[in-house]
């Protein structure tokens, strides 16, 4: 048996690849388009594990799609593929609608015709498991409960509205053929191979850096953060046991304002790497102006994948922030070549085009 990873070149995407050769004997075919996000080297560890498949392609194409289903008898779907940053989504939605509802719909479509075509227990036992965000459901008050399943959506940015759309697909694939899905709305992922885009690598790449720590606003915006790691094992147990046609909340129950991140990496940073001139990196936060429609506040009530499937994180987000930073200390090649764009020179000389 085999499994089908999408997006297994981006930050979760290879995150959960590698936890899954750790953990399983299974083999994963890992189907990525390369985008900027895509990135083969957050794949050096298994390189040359021959139970990792690699194939640079795009989940909207069909025909791609079903020979990796048939060539390799795919008993599950993990999608993480995705255009998943907020602010590029603002600049320009279009490869955000192309990849997360056009793309995520001819991936259904293969899917289904693949398992319209299984039989017994292939046709029983098969899954597709869809990875979303807590953002469709959009932004909450300070006091207000917890985003539980039952939650209205309502996406307020193109990625979050984009993300809704390929849930709603799901969905009805699901009401409409039958096909067994599952999907999971986590709250934000922070570790191992996170883009330098994203705040908590950014912060981390500026502060050592010397460069400014931008906080946008007044940084009292709140999210619920999850290490990548206890959102991987969530995953996995989704995968194996999770109801279909169910959605399930994955969150770190940790709630902290951006403001509060900053000021814990600069902490951390202090005790770890302390600046030469003996001055904290707190010091080089700068407040820039607000994203446009900006959500307030997401947070996350895990509750019913507790009580279903008896998962809890096992961070919290002390220790998972620590690992965090001692990650990106120790692996200052990586950054380097992310942030330098050398990873994306090895894709155009690999593939002779360069990265979307
Ligand atoms: N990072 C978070 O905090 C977070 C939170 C909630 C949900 N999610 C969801 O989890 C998933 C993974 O997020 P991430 O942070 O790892 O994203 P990412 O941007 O780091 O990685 C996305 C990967 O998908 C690939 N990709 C993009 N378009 C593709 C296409 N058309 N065909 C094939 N591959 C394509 C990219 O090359 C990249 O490797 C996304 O669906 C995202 O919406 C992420």
């Amino acid at each position: 048996m085999t499994i089908l990873v999408t997006g297994g070149a981006g930050f979760i995407g290879a995150n959960f690849v590698i936890d899954w050769l750790a953990q399983h004997s299974e083999p994963v075919v890992n189907l990525d388009k390369l985008t900027y996000a895509g990135n083969l080297g957050n794949l050096a560890s298994i390189a040359n594990d021959p139970r990792h498949h690699f194939v640079r392609g795009d989940i909207g194409d069909g025909a791609l799609v079903a020979r990796l289903l048939n060539g390799h008898r795919v008993r599950a779907v993990i999608n993480f593929a995705a255009e998943s940053h907020v602010d590029r989504s603002i600049d320009g939605p279009a490869a955000f609608i192309q990849t997360n509802v056009v793309g995520t719909f001819g991936l259904l479509e293969a899917v289904r015709a693949y398992w319209d075509g299984l039989q017994g227990e292939e046709k029983t036992g098969f899954r597709f498991l869809h990875v979303s965000t807590d953002e469709v459901y959009g932004s909450l008050a300070p006091t207000a409960p917890a985003f539980t399943e039952q939650h209205r959506y309502e996406p307020n940015s193109p990625y979050s509205a984009s993300k809704a759309a390929s849930d709603h697909l799901v969905r009805a694939w699901h009401h409409t053929y039958g096909l067994p899905v599952v999907t999971t709305n986590c709250s934000n992922n922070y570790g191992p191979y996170h883009f330098p885009e994203k705040l908590i690598p950014l912060v981390i790449h500026h502060a050592l850096a010397s460069k400014p720590l931008p906080v946008y606003g007044d940084g009292r915006q709140v999210r619920d953060w999850l290490y990548v790691g206890d959102h991987c094992s969530a995953i996995r147990r989704v995968l194996a046991e999770g109801r279909l046609g169910e959605t399930y909340n994955v969150g770190g129950c940790n709630e902290k304002a951006n403001i509060e991140v900053v000021q814990t990496l600069c902490a951390i940073l202090d005790e770890l790497r302390p600046r030469v001139d003996g001055q904290s990196y707190a010091t080089q936060i700068s407040f820039v102006k607000d994203r446009p429609g900006h959500d307030r506040r997401y947070a996350i009530d895990a509750g019913k994948l507790e009580r279903e499937l008896g998962w809890r994180p096992l961070e919290t987000f002390e220790t998972g922030i620590r690992k965090t930073v001692a990650w990106y200390l120790a692996n200052q090649d990586w950054v380097q070549d992310v942030t330098s764009g050398h990873y994306r020179d090895w894709v155009e000389r690999q593939y002779g085009q360069a990265a979307p």
